[in-house]
């Protein structure tokens, strides 16, 4: 008998009684060892994928007796760098690099370069942090309705250091603002399945109960269900504006309405379409508002480090309020250590990052912000017509950039591992199973996206003539997906972060 076996026989029991067959069965020695055997051997095949280096590189477990020479430290910097960067450099990749042309990044780096001492949580030394943040925010904010709301709302925020910051910002803000103004002291938010992994995250952190939404045929949030959930614990609903899996946009007015109307919070997860949904308005292709004209938005995360071309570790949390961003604040009186305060989870920060973020958008301005995103847009046509002649691919719900394809007829993950033998790196993704790609700028470049769609078309006609191929990861990401044993799934997930940081 082995894993597979047993899951797919006790595939059908609901999952609160799977929990505890888990538990039970993994006390029994010989079940035990199974399940340590099946560990052991994803376990291998991940640390070898993980760790490439490991024979190529001096590996450091301690520190150097005597500090190794500059030169050589860079030169070793500059061959990973090398070894990295080509697959995403030719658009191979899912979203990841959404710039990535060379002189965008070499401006970035002699910015970070010229600010790599600062530090924003001393804004008497580094002002010039200050003067970069605050304007980032209100950048930010005027691209998402600033002056243009129908209660004149000041729209306010911080900068983080990425979505999932933004998001346990603004759940942690809602937690204790209902706390503190409605006496909420069992809080519970309303999410979408589709939406970021970030906000199950700040569940667990701050202790807000989830209630997850499940999707309709068109992979947006189920309203109907979302109102019929809302009751006195509610502190916010949350919509994605698109998700992150099948890039769908969810009725964020519907959705807005009914928090406005209960008078909890209304959050639109903008990470992804930050910095394309307000240009794609103004070239005229038709994507709904989701930001804070609409009277019942009152937080919006938005990636700079995305769509804004940014170096990886910023993004901006929006609040309708700069009463609502207080409780988003720490300020404590009472330390030995002088009176302190911090706006978001860091203490110390990265000035770099806000340095470089605001570069970015300054040197793109409108402009280039919006001949990025008509490029884009134009090449998710062309993805989307030439899917339209592969008859055994689907894209799931109606998305603008961001891709999920599944099918009806084939292994999905088998056609993923064929596109991953042609250099692609794409997102494997479940419930349903399918695989996603989000349009960058890489995928802008001349011929990428007819190679995407001519891969799509071989890897199709591959799978067709041999189903069932063992090969690749397809095995992996079925029972991954289909196991009943979702602790030991999750085990093998932390041990993956324990081969992550192995020497
Ligand atoms: C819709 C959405 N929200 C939140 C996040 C989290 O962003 P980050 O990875 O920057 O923490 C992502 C990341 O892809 C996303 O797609």
């Amino acid at each position: 008998m082995d894993i597979e076996k047993i899951s797919s026989q006790l595939g059908w029991l609901p999952g609160p009684l799977t929990r505890i067959i888990e538990k039970r069965m993994k006390k029994i020695p010989a079940v035990k060892k199974m399940i340590d055997a099946e560990n052991a051997k994803t376990m291998h095949a991940l640390e070898h994928s993980l760790k490439p280096y490991k024979d190529k590189y001096e590996r450091h477990a301690a520190l150097p007796s005597a500090g190794i020479s500059r030169d050589k430290i860079l030169a070793d910097i500059q061959q990973m760098h090398d070894l990295e960067s080509n697959t995403w450099k030719d658009g191979y990749v899912s979203g990841g690099i959404y710039h990535g042309d060379n002189e965008h990044i070499e401006f970035l780096n002699k910015v970070y370069a010229l600010q790599s001492q600062s530090n924003p949580l001393h804004s008497d030394l580094f002002p010039s942090a200050t003067k970069f943040e605050a304007e980032i925010v209100s950048m930010v904010a005027t691209m998402h309705g600033k002056g243009r709301t129908p209660d004149n709302a000041e729209v306010v925020g911080t900068v983080t250091s990425g979505g999932t910051e933004s998001i346990l910002c603004a759940m942690k803000t809602y937690r204790d603002y209902y706390r503190e103004e409605h006496g909420i002291t069992a809080p519970e938010m309303i999410v979408p399945v589709t939406a970021h992994a970030a906000f199950d995250k700040a569940s667990q952190y701050f202790g807000i109960k989830q209630i997850k939404i499940k999707v309709g045929p068109d992979f947006t949030v189920d309203v109907n269900e979302v109102r019929r959930h809302v009751n006195g614990n509610t502190i916010c609903i949350v919509g994605s504006a698109p998700s992150f899996p099948h890039g769908t946009f969810d009725n964020i007015k519907e959705l807005s309405d009914i928090a406005l109307k209960h008078g909890v919070g209304f959050h639109t997860d903008c990470c992804l379409g930050g910095f394309v949904v307000p240009f794609a308005e103004k070239l005229g292709y038709p994507v709904p508002v989701v930001d804070f004209r609409l009277p019942g938005v009152t937080s919006m995360s938005v990636d700079t480090h995305k769509y804004g071309y940014a170096a990886k570790g910023t993004s901006v949390v929006l609040y309708r309020s700069a009463e609502l961003r207080h409780y988003q604040y720490y300020a404590t009186t009472e330390w030995p250590g002088g009176l302190y305060n911090s706006p978001t989870l860091a203490g110390s920060r990265p000035g770099a990052l806000s340095a470089a973020c605001w570069a970015a958008m300054l040197s793109m301005g409108e402009e280039g912000y919006l001949r990025s995103v008509k490029a884009i847009l134009e090449t998710a046509d062309k993805i989307r017509e030439g899917v339209k002649a592969i008859p055994e691919i689907k894209i799931l719900g109606n998305p603008v950039w961001i891709f999920a394809f599944a099918s009806d007829t084939l292994n999905i993950y088998e056609v993923l591992d064929q596109m991953s033998k042609k250099r692609w790196n794409l997102n494997g993704l479940h419930k349903p199973a399918c695989f996603h790609i989000a349009l960058t700028l890489r995928h802008t470049q001349p011929g990428v996206a007819e190679r995407f769609i001519q891969d799509l078309k071989d890897s199709v006609a591959y799978v067709k003539a041999h189903p069932g191929n063992k090969d690749g990861l397809a095995p992996i990401y079925g029972l991954a997906s289909s196991l009943p044993f979702r602790g030991m799934v999750s085990d093998i997930l932390k041990r993956y972060l324990d081969a992550v940081y192995k020497v």
